[in-house]
């Protein structure tokens, strides 16, 4: 009877075990198949210290409706959508982090959409705020859009990353140790 009991709960821990490989192998295949998608721009969320500078350092209103360019688990926009009343939209092409938004999102109600969807193709015109923490490559390649796409009282603020050719209105340095993890970088357009 002792024996029978000991293999069920051998075999209670082989499929745990099954599941937690299955699942790691599922977010680390998601994760790189979002990095050649991307082209080489890995999911790193932004530090949770720096949602609150973020959003001071752009002015973020109540109402205002704020963009996340590659949301990861948009974290930033529903913490915007709580702390600060904003309407959050996030667009977000790696599997994992834009299906765990979504049930993030859901379980707190927040008034944030994501979409699963290139940012490139995103129409920006609905933004008062835009976010990125991005890549310099990446930062290159919108300025144009950003140029074309915001109106004048539109904002963008960039973590850690500036636009190449645009001069920042402002720079508030944080205190994270990081050299450029430490820089919120603000545009008014
Ligand atoms: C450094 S993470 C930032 C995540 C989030 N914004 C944050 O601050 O916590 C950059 C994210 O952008 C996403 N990304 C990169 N290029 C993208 C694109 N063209 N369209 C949509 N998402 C993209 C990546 O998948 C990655 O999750």
């Amino acid at each position: 009877m002792k024996i029978i009991k000991l293999e069920i709960v051998m075999i209670i821990i082989l499929i745990i075990i099954l599941v937690i490989s299955i699942i790691v192998t599922l977010m680390t295949l998601s994760l790189i198949i979002g990095l050649i998608m991307t082209g080489g721009v890995p999911f790193i969320s932004t530090s949770k210290k720096d949602f609150q500078n973020i959003l001071e350092a752009v002015d973020l209103k109540p109402g205002e409706i704020i963009y996340d360019l590659g949301c990861g688990k948009a974290h930033l926009l529903i913490y915007a959508a709580k702390k600060f009343g904003a309407k959050g939209v996030g667009y977000e092409l790696t599997l994992w982090p834009y299906l765990w938004a979504k049930l993030k999102i859901y379980l707190t109600k927040a008034n944030v959409k994501v979409f699963r969807q290139n940012f490139f193709k995103a129409d920006l015109s609905q933004a008062d705020v835009v976010f990125c923490y991005l890549f310099p490559a990446v930062m290159a390649k919108l300025e144009p859009k950003f140029s074309k796409e915001l109106k004048s009282g539109n904002r963008l603020v960039s973590y850690a990353f500036k636009l190449p050719d645009k001069i920042a209105d402002k720079v508030v340095i944080t205190n994270n140790d990081h050299a450029e993890l430490g820089k919120i970088y603000v545009y008014n357009y």
